[in-house]
């Protein structure tokens, strides 16, 4: 068996920066509400005057990881792309990816779990890596939310939260014993399927019957959220989550030199690092920056907490996420 290794980070944003002024001039919300509730200042939204989609960021993103790990395109064996929020209802970005970055016909995954999604697909590649089948895969986590959100009053209890934006991780196969990926944990809890989810267009409320009802009050087609439940849960998931994947490895909440939990809000990230009891330097958090970018949450604060040089050498990095499905995950790694 072999071992995976991130040998190469990229992160593209719109440049667009939505602030929460911004927001409360649209529709009936304020700075102080979003700042109190969730640590968010600003986010980034896709201007429409440019060619920034979820698959046209993730490529941006892509080429910045492929650039980094110093391979060439060539040496690309597997495309995973991480997102709710594709170009086109199928094909998924994956394929997207595979075509604009001009790559050999390698395979293409997309994977389906949300917030959990970069996380689930690290998992996946890790496996891929591990058994010998790929020496490179491409990990993506991407999402262009902007495009779907309810931004009247009536949606502002989602909408003031996400973000877009793009983040990629080139995985790679290593012989070195006890470094990279030493674990990844996945879980989910579908039963809570429709307490954050969107429920249409979908197979079983398709456009003619949307178009049908002609119900301007419906708002079955924009994204839905339980947050006070949703909350309650990701806070005794992520830690779960977290314990389970030092326990595996005989690790301590100590030894933990870095945690990048998703960006849903500052508020769980904060209650996380106490309970770990964790200092400021030990947790990256840019969610104040970004809102919460879904799928790419994870990989665009990995990059930034190592271009600022936060994450070194032998470091145990422990990335976790909790979101829609309900699904969560962490992933142990050995820098
Ligand atoms: O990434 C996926 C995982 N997602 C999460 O982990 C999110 C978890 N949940 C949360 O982060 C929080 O529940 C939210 C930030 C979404 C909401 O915060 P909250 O403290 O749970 O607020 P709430 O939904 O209970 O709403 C409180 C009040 C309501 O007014 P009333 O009924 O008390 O009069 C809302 O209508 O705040 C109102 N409200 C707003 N007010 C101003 C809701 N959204 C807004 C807004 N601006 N944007």
């Amino acid at each position: 068996m072999y071992n995976s290794k991130i040998t190469g980070l990229g992160y593209y944003v719109p440049e667009n920066i939505v602030t929460n002024n911004d927001l409360s001039s649209i529709m009936d919300t304020s700075d102080e509400w979003i700042q109190d509730r969730t640590g968010i200042k600003e986010r980034r939204w896709i201007d429409p005057k440019t060619d920034d989609t979820t698959s046209t960021m993730a490529v941006k993103a892509s080429k910045i990881a492929i650039d980094r790990s110093g391979l060439e395109k060539k040496d690309i064996d597997f495309i995973i792309f991480a997102t709710l929020s594709p170009d086109m209802y199928f094909p998924g970005g994956g394929v997207q990816v595979q075509d604009m970055l001009n790559m050999s016909t390698i395979g293409a995954l997309d994977v389906r779990n949300q917030c959990s999604g970069f996380i689930y697909a690290m998992s996946v590649a890790d496996q891929f890596i591990k058994t010998g089948m790929y020496k490179n895969i491409l990990v993506i986590g991407a999402e262009n939310h902007s495009g779907a959100l309810d931004k009247s009053t009536r949606g502002r209890g989602v909408s003031v939260i996400f973000g877009d934006g793009a983040g990629a991780a080139i995985l790679s196969r290593s012989e070195v014993k006890g470094k990279g990926i030493l674990s990844s944990h996945l879980h989910s809890e579908g039963k809570h399927a429709r307490e954050l989810m969107m429920d249409g267009p979908s197979t079983v409320r398709w456009v003619p019957e949307i178009l049908a009802e002609n119900d301007s009050e419906d708002q079955s087609y924009y994204p839905y959220m339980n947050g006070q439940l949703v909350f309650k849960n990701a806070i005794t998931r992520f830690s779960e989550v977290i314990m389970e994947g030092l326990d595996l490895n005989n690790l301590q909440k100590e030894d933990i030199d870095m945690l990048i939990p998703h960006q849903a809000n500052l508020r769980i990230a904060q209650f996380i690092q106490k309970r770990f009891k964790l200092s400021d330097d030990k947790v990256y958090n840019n969610i104040m920056k970004y809102g919460n970018t879904t799928a790419a949450s994870v990989i665009i604060a990995l990059t930034e907490a190592w271009e600022q040089g936060k994450i070194k050498e032998n470091d145990l990095v422990v990335l976790a996420a909790f979101g829609s499905g309900f699904t969560w995950g962490s992933v142990i790694i050995r820098w």
